[in-house]
């Protein structure tokens, strides 16, 4: 197995994406999606992707078995807000059904971590469903550790779970002074 970042021309390793991706939909697990995308409909999402990614600010990553089958992907993208440019998401980590539990999912989410990294990110972040106890225990696997939760904000029929959030520290440049809360700097304020 090996994974590999998804250029905008590699057809065949853009087709075997979106079918992962749509048939985990289709499966209903948890990808945020409600209703599965056709194939048209998600190769278009993955042009706007592979144009972040172009100008660097995304990446898309494919595991590919001996055969050359996608049995995996991943894909970063960097915050929208210029403040954040040192924040990107990890997203629609899937793996063949056939594949799990054999580091696929890990190989694909250092694969982002790497390349986000190598494109100025600092911190990874990602959501999970609160009841896929499954996917935490990779991410956590992949360094990521548990930061924050919305509480019943999943919303499936009747159904309501958490969304947990999960960051992972990538590479810092020398230099950079981490404040954290402290009331210093550009828009500080303190309580009364
Ligand atoms: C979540 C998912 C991507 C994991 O992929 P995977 O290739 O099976 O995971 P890996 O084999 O790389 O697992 C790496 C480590 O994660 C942990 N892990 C993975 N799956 C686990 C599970 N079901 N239970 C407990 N730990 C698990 C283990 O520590 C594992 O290492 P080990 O096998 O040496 O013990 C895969 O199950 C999947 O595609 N799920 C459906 C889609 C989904 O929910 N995606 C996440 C959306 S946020």
């Amino acid at each position: 197995m090996r994974v590999e970042s998804v250029s905008p021309d590699a057809a065949d390793l853009r087709a075997g994406v979106s079918a992962l991706v749509v048939g985990a939909v289709v499966r209903r697990e948890a990808l945020g999606l409600d209703q599965p995308p056709s194939q048209t409909e998600y190769g278009l999402y993955l042009d706007e992707l592979l144009d972040d990614a172009v100008h660097g600010d995304a990446g898309l990553m494919a595991a590919r078995d001996r055969e050359g089958m996608v049995v995996g992907t991943a894909q970063w993208q960097r915050s929208s807000y210029p403040a954040r440019r040192v924040l990107a998401e990890l997203d629609r980590v899937v793996v063949a059904p056939s594949m799990r539990g054999q580091g696929v999912g890990h190989s694909c989410v250092e694969a982002v971590a790497a390349d986000a990294s190598a494109h100025g990110v600092e911190v990874l972040m990602l959501t999970v469903r609160g009841n896929n106890h499954g996917a935490i225990a990779m991410y956590e696997s992949c360094e990521f550790e548990r930061t924050g939760l919305i509480p019943n904000a999943v919303a499936d029929g009747d159904a309501r779970h958490d969304i947990v959030l999960m960051c992972r520290e990538l590479t810092r440049p020398d230099g950079v002074r981490l404040l954290s809360s402290i009331p210093e700097g550009t828009g500080a304020s303190l309580g009364r």
